[in-house]
């Protein structure tokens, strides 16, 4: 063998056995954390998913986040949970494009708007990655399933619980994270189509709060600012109740206004015992987080998945709320 074939032999080896290595590293997906070398240890995980909500720090959003989590550790898949930090439709569909291009192996999201994440949501399936919508669906896309509150019910629940404490007689005010997302829109439906028919309730205002707890203060303050006969409130989102209920309180006008809110955060709960927020629209996001995990892994490993899954949805008022196990309120969580 002449010097020059030995070197371009050497040099193939050496090629082929640094092509296994990031074979073997990127196909397996095996993880290692910076341990000590001898402890260094070695996870494998069965598959890699992505859940990205329209909002990473929001507070619901980590119940969601911590249900998957928890399904994640149970069935050895490696979740990576991202986002915009602020909701923000570009930055929320560019962070679904995104992991698709990653090549992940399935993505758990929310189908906030039919215009923009339908086409998307398309694609990313055509390309083989399926899509589990959470939380808000988008019923016409080609997503392989939704988990989560049927948001029109639960609008249409608030309004009946609405009619029942204000004995049909209110002037309201609603207050929602958006105008144009899926679920903000159906919950406001739900509640209009409630209290249709009954002649002592009027929706005076609806306002938007971009699911911002100060924003939804800063309309709460003008609509009564504009509208002094505003004497209820419907907020349709995690944190509209609590910013309505902080203006409430600072007018002193917990006695005259009448406020149901959505969901059952710690501060939402904090404003019921004090009496301000009068009742609230339960959903159950661990539980929409853990079962989108293993809807993923079902409908990968081949199995029936229902395409629609609706998680526990009622009305909670002051009086409901328990003493102890406040856990499955998200209380503790
Ligand atoms: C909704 C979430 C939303 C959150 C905002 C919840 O009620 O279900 O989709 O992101 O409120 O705070």
């Amino acid at each position: 063998m002449s010097r020059l074939s030995i070197t371009a032999y050497t040099f193939g080896i050496i090629f082929f056995l640094v092509s296994c290595s990031f074979a073997g590293f990127y196909g397996y997906k095996v993880v290692t954390h910076h341990l000590p070398k001898e402890e260094k240890k070695i996870e494998k995980y069965n598959y890699h998913f992505m859940l990205v909500p329209e909002e990473l720090d929001n507070e619901y959003w980590r119940l969601v986040e911590k249900g998957a989590r928890a399904a994640a550790k149970d069935y050895h898949i490696m979740l990576e949970y991202v986002g915009p930090k602020q909701a923000n439709i570009e930055d929320h569909l560019k962070t679904i494009e995104m992991s698709a291009a990653s090549k992940v192996d399935g993505i758990m999201t929310q189908g906030l708007s039919d215009e923009q994440f339908t086409p998307l949501i398309n694609r990313v399936v055509e390309k083989g990655i399926p899509v589990i919508t959470v939380d808000t669906d988008a019923a016409n896309s080609k997503r392989i399933a939704y988990i989560g509150t049927d948001n029109y019910y639960s609008g249409f629940l608030a309004g009946k619980a609405l009619i029942a404490d204000t004995k049909g007689q209110a002037n309201v005010a609603i207050i929602t994270g958006s105008f144009i997302k899926n679920h903000q829109i159906q919950r406001v439906k739900g509640f209009r189509d409630a209290v249709m028919a009954e002649k002592g309730i009027q929706i005076v205002d609806v306002e938007e709060s971009e699911i911002s707890r100060v924003k939804a203060a800063e309309k709460a303050y003008k609509i009564l600012q504009d509208h002094p006969e505003v004497n209820a409130f419907f907020g349709t989102s995690a944190l509209d109740g609590i910013g309505i209920a902080q203006v409430v309180e600072k007018y002193k006008k917990q006695d005259q206004v009448y406020i149901v809110g959505f969901d059952t955060l710690p501060e939402t709960i904090n404003y019921m015992r004090k009496g301000t927020i009068k009742a609230t629209v339960v959903q159950e996001p661990f539980e929409m987080g853990y079962k989108a995990v293993k809807m993923m892994i079902d409908l990968i490993e081949g199995q029936k998945v229902p395409p629609i899954v609706h998680t526990d949805t009622r009305i909670l008022r002051v009086g409901d709320l328990p003493v102890s196990n406040q856990d499955r309120l998200g209380v503790n969580r």
